[in-house]
Formats: C-alpha cells, sequence, structure tokens
C-alpha cells in the first residue's frame, strides 16, 4: 500500500482496518451498475483494506476503464472463473447472475455479499442491516444477503422502537424513486419529463416492471405497482417488506402490511409507516429512542417544517425520521416519515458495512 494511501487511513482515524493487518481480493459483480458504482465508491472512500480489486460487468461494459485511489481498473466480463483467489464478492448484477456466479464465488473460497434477492429469504443466508442484527452473521455459510432497500431504512429505524416498547404491528406506504430499478428507469424518468415538456408522447419501457405485460409513464406520474403481482393481490416488492422485516427483527408474528408506489423522485426512497408498540409510551419517548439509534437522525420540528424530504436525504449514509405523532384513536399507534437514499443505505453503504462488520469480526 502506498504512503498517501497510508496517511488517508491515519487521518480519517480508520483504526479497525489498521488493527486487522490482513488486505483482501475483492471483486464486485455488476460494477458499472446504479449499486455497483456506488458499492465501489464506499470501498474507496472507507479505505476498506483492498489487495487487489476485479471489477466484473457483463460483456457490454467489459473493457471499460475505471478509476479506483491511485489505480485504473479495466472492467473485465464476469464468468464462473472469476472467483479464483478472491476472498470477498460482492454481487448487484441481478438475481440471475447472483443465482448461477455466487456459488462459484463460494466454491472459490469467497464470502458473497449479494444486493440481489435471490437468497434473502433462504434459512441458510444471513439477511443483515449492521445495526440491527450484526449477530446473524456469525453463522454464514458464505453467503450473506442484503436486504430490500425499502426493508432497510424501515427496520433500521424500528428497531431501536422494538427493542426499547416491543413492536406489534407495522402498515408501511411507500414513495419510492426511480433508481430503486436501476440506471435504466432514471434513464426513462429524464426522457420522458424531456418528451412531456415539449409536447411529445411519452415512451414507456421499464416501468413498473420490466419484465411485466404494460408499461406506463412515470413522468408526472405514480404507479401503485413495484415489480411484478404476487399472490393475495400483493406485489413481490411487497412481498419482500413483508417477509425481510420479520427474518431481520426475528420475530415471525409480527404484522406487517405494506403497498409499495413508485414516483418521479431519481433518488432516496419515502416511507409513511404506522406502528404498535407493546407498551404505551409518549411521542418525546419515541422520539428520544430514534435519537439515540445507531445511523439514525431525528428531523422533526412542525414548528420550523423540519422533516426529511427525498433531495436532503441524498447521498447521505444515515436513515432520517420525523413527522412523528400519536395515533388519534389507538394509545399504542404512532405514525413517521422515514427517508433515506436507496442506492446508499438501501444498497452500496449498507452491503459495504456487512464486509467492514465480517473483517472486524474477523469472520471472512
Ligand atoms: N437500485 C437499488 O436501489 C437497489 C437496491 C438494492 C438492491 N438492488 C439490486 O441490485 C441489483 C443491481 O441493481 P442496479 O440498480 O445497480 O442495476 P443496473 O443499474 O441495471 O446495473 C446492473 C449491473 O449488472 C451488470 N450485469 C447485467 N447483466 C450481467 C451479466 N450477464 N453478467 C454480469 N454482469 C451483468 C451490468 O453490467 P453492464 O454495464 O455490462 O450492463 C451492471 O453493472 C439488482 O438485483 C437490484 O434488484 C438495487
Amino acid at each position: 500500500m502506498n504512503l498517501r494511501i497510508r496517511l488517508r487511513r491515519f487521518w480519517k482515524g480508520n483504526f479497525n482496518y489498521m488493527a486487522n493487518e490482513k488486505q483482501y481480493n475483492v471483486a464486485v459483480v455488476g460494477a458499472t451498475g446504479a449499486v455497483g458504482q456506488k458499492i465501489v465508491h464506499y470501498l474507496s472512500e472507507n479505505l476498506f483494506p483492498i489487495n487487489e480489486l476485479k471489477l466484473l460487468s457483463s460483456k457490454r461494459s467489459a473493457g471499460t476503464k475505471v478509476n479506483f485511489q491511485d489505480r485504473e481498473i479495466t472492467v473485465e466480463e464476469a464468468t464462473v472463473d472469476s472467483f479464483k483467489n478472491i476472498d470477498i464478492a460482492f454481487f448487484s448484477a441481478g438475481g440471475s447472475i447472483s443465482e448461477k456466479l455466487a456459488p462459484e464465488a463460494v466454491k472459490h473460497g469467497a464470502v458473497v455479499v449479494d444486493n440481489t434477492s435471490h437468497f434473502r429469504m433462504d434459512e441458510n443466508v444471513p439477511l443483515v442491516v449492521p445495526e440491527v442484527n450484526p449477530e446473524h452473521l456469525e453463522n454464514h455459510q458464505g453467503i450473506i444477503a442484503n436486504p430490500n432497500c425499502s426493508t432497510i431504512q424501515m427496520v433500521a429505524a424500528l428497531k431501536p422502537i422494538q427493542d426499547k416498547f416491543g413492536l406489534k404491528r407495522i402498515i408501511v406506504s411507500t414513495y419510492q424513486a426511480v433508481s430503486g430499478a436501476g440506471l435504466a428507469a432514471e434513464q426513462e424518468l429524464t426522457k420522458q419529463t424531456e418528451q412531456r415538456l415539449a409536447g411529445e408522447e411519452m415512451e414507456a419501457n421499464v416501468l413498473p416492471a420490466g419484465s411485466d405485460k404494460r408499461h406506463f409513464p412515470i413522468a408526472f406520474n405514480a404507479l401503485p405497482q413495484i415489480d411484478v403481482f404476487d399472490e393475495d393481490g400483493y406485489t413481490k416488492e411487497e412481498w419482500k417488506m413483508m417477509n425481510e422485516t420479520k427474518k431481520i427483527m426475528g420475530d415471525a408474528n409480527l404484522q406487517v402490511a405494506a403497498t409499495c408506489v413508485r414516483l418521479p423522485v431519481f433518488t432516496s426512497h419515502s416511507e409513511s409507516v404506522y406502528i404498535e408498540t407493546d407498551y404505551e409510551v409518549s411521542v418525546d419517548e419515541i422520539k428520544e429512542a430514534i435519537k439515540q439509534g445507531e445511523g439514525l437522525m431525528l428531523e422533526d420540528d412542525p414548528a420550523t417544517q423540519t422533516y426529511p424530504t427525498p433531495l436532503s436525504a441524498t447521498d447521505k449514509k444515515e436513515v432520517f425520521v420525523g413527522r412523528i405523532r400519536k395515533d388519534v384513536d389507538h394509545k399504542n399507534g404512532f405514525h413517521m416519515w422515514i427517508v433515506s437514499d436507496n442506492l446508499v443505505k438501501g444498497a452500496a453503504w449498507n452491503t459495504v458495512q456487512i464486509a467492514e462488520t465480517l473483517v472486524k469480526n474477523k469472520i471472512v
């Protein structure tokens, strides 16, 4: 490692890594995508202890040059042979790629941190938000799953409430950004906005779900469908939120219902969340629990119109909480507004935090 990076690491006070001498060979699959680019950014910014970094994509982007700290890395096509000598492999190239290549990476001795939904509900795969259930990492068998972006920010905010006051029920409505559906959806929102402002017809090819039969414009619109429809009239995104929340929070009896909506917002998901606690508590006690929660920021003052918004949360690592109110009918009921950057805490940052926790606890 060169002197400049050693000095940066020293001045940043990154003593966790310095205490652990080992340097890791790291691969990022999907490195050219919306999430993959951010993973590479946080690996660099947080000075993750990297010996060799391999950036992988499909054939389309193979050959692209990416600057990483003081090196230039050429993106390679991901194949079954890409993982020789890799210690940690980050996957964010879609479920089918993880299904095919993550077991290959594990066979070669790598620990996989997977951003797709493919392994999330597998009982042998820990599903982890480091502020909520880091202990689940101890039992990993090679693959660790990063939860759905909307789930991560909600469980992070509700964990201190569950710990202090118990949690019986969650009803959530989401207001999700287009970047949650990848770069193609971001480009579609830009193009449709330009088309509409030029008085042209808006073309829709990506949303609400690339693989579904019909597509609708997202610009100047709201789509009450994220991913395809599944059982009982819920979408797959809604089932992900309901099932993943129970698994991460370790309570199969927790009542969770979700309605997921896409909005013409580029980045950061917002959520209107209703909860019922086990015990009767005050709004101030809920606010205090949020204030003390790891990775949380309370932004809640109606007198000064202080509350989080997608624009104010973008590019930040924290989960922001505001608009906390007691329900007018249910003595244990509360409403709140939870906002976080879906590409940061909802994906790349949580993934890098998982890897940092593995390194810190020497379980990689
Ligand atoms: N966006 C979010 O908020 C978010 C949050 C959590 C999880 N996720 C999940 O993370 C995954 C990636 O999402 P994204 O938003 O980053 O998508 P994206 O912007 O569309 O990027 C997809 C990436 O996968 C690569 N890829 C595609 N086909 C491949 C193949 N056959 N072999 C190897 N690499 C291939 C692409 O490479 P090319 O450049 O060569 O096309 C690109 O690097 C998805 O499973 C998504 O559900 C996304």
